[in-house]
């Protein structure tokens, strides 16, 4: 790869490069969303190796089975916001996951390889699962093998996530190395995170140990995609600091987790390091530093907020969109697919 490769990250030669990445359309975008994943896969597109994003609209039932008009809807939504953020329906391959019905194929033979001792340590499952795991879904326990199966039914070589999702890809590792393994084989490439960035983890505007969710039932805790220029404001206002100034140094940001966090988001949104922000706003009270925040944020938003409202006009244009990407995806899936059924010994007519 080119200049988004990160540093130090090697790619088997047997594999072209190739990035993979999803977003679940549970909800709204948030500010993590968008800085920790969208942002990213923007900077990752490249003319010499393939960007695929999908919208994962399977695993968006896993935790609860959704209204299928808001599925839709949100489903809709989120293709507008990957393409008012930047990403090119031409360049890159943009499609919904249950079009590509090679996922929930390769899904299964990866729920035969995957052990349930692995997806038990998973905290995401730990998480929304919590005390009632007896109630949880199937579906929500074998996420990670869908997961898994989105990555490598691309041969995938690169995932661009959030730090939340290093677990999971981990597990991905696991699950290419034993089923190469398994089946004396290197078929599957051993997938590297792409972890980067002042926003790998955009936390709670409320509580600086708590992750920006959409899933947060305090809707001051995110600065959502399309929320205007006044909430953003007040929720910057209001986001929770301590007395202090700001450091002019990283390490003055040390056991300060909400000035960290807001620092964090003004660097990403600045495209500048941490260094250079503390080196600008260093020794500014928090009532000087929040509305230069604030003011950033809406200039890099209230663009994407109003380019997605104005492509949601169009559900038939996104609509056929999907359909393009799935057919481009489609042409990657169903050889790899193939394949893999033929190393597992399933005689394919
Ligand atoms: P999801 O839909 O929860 O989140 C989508 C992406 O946004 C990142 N993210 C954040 N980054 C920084 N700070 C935050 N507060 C924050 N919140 C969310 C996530 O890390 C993620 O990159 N399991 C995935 C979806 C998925 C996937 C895949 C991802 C399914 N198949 C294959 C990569 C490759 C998920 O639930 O992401």
């Amino acid at each position: 790869m080119t200049a988004a490769q990160p540093e130090g990250v090697q790619t088997s030669p047997a594999f072209t490069p190739r990035v993979f990445s999803g977003i679940q359309p549970s909800g709204g975008l948030t500010l993590g969303n968008y800085l920790g994943a969208i942002k990213r896969f923007v900077d990752m597109q490249a003319d010499d190796f393939e960007t695929i994003y999908c919208v994962v609209d399977l695993h968006a039932i896993t935790a609860k089975l959704l209204e299928p008009d808001a599925l839709r809807q949100q489903t809709r939504e989120l293709v507008a916001g990957y393409i008012a953020s930047g990403i090119d329906p031409t360049k890159s391959i943009l499609f919904n996951q249950s079009q590509v019905v090679e996922h929930t194929q390769l899904a299964w033979i990866f729920n035969c390889v995957a052990r349930v001792g692995w997806m038990k340590r998973m905290t995401q499952w730990k998480d929304k699962a919590g005390k009632n795991q007896e109630n949880a879904s199937l579906g929500l326990f074998a996420y990670p093998a869908l997961m898994a199966a989105d990555i490598l039914l691309y041969h995938a070589t690169h995932v661009p996530v959030g730090e939340d999702q290093k677990q999971h890809l981990e597990l991905t590792r696991d699950i290419a190395i034993k089923f190469n393994h398994d089946y004396g084989t290197e078929f599957f490439p051993i997938t590297e995170p792409v972890i980067e960035g002042a926003a790998t983890r955009v936390m709670s505007l409320r509580d600086g140990s708590k992750k920006m969710s959409k899933s947060d039932p305090s809707d001051a805790s995110r600065i959502n995609m399309t929320d205007d220029a006044d909430t953003i404001a007040q929720k910057v206002r209001k986001a929770k600091t301590d007395p202090d100034a700001l450091p002019s140094e990283a390490e003055g940001l040390e056991r300060r987790p909400e000035a960290r966090n807001l620092v964090n988001i003004y660097a990403a949104l600045a495209e500048q390091s941490v260094e250079a922000v503390l080196r600008d706003v260093g020794g500014k009270p928090f009532s000087e530093f929040k509305p230069m925040l604030s003011d950033l944020a809406v200039e890099r938003l209230s663009p994407i907020s109003g380019e997605t409202a104005r492509l949601m006009l169009h559900p038939d244009e996104i609509d056929a969109i999907l359909r393009g990407g799935a057919d481009r995806a489609r042409e990657i899936a169903t050889p790899i697919l193939k394949k893999t059924y033929d190393i597992v010994g399933m005689v394919q007519g």
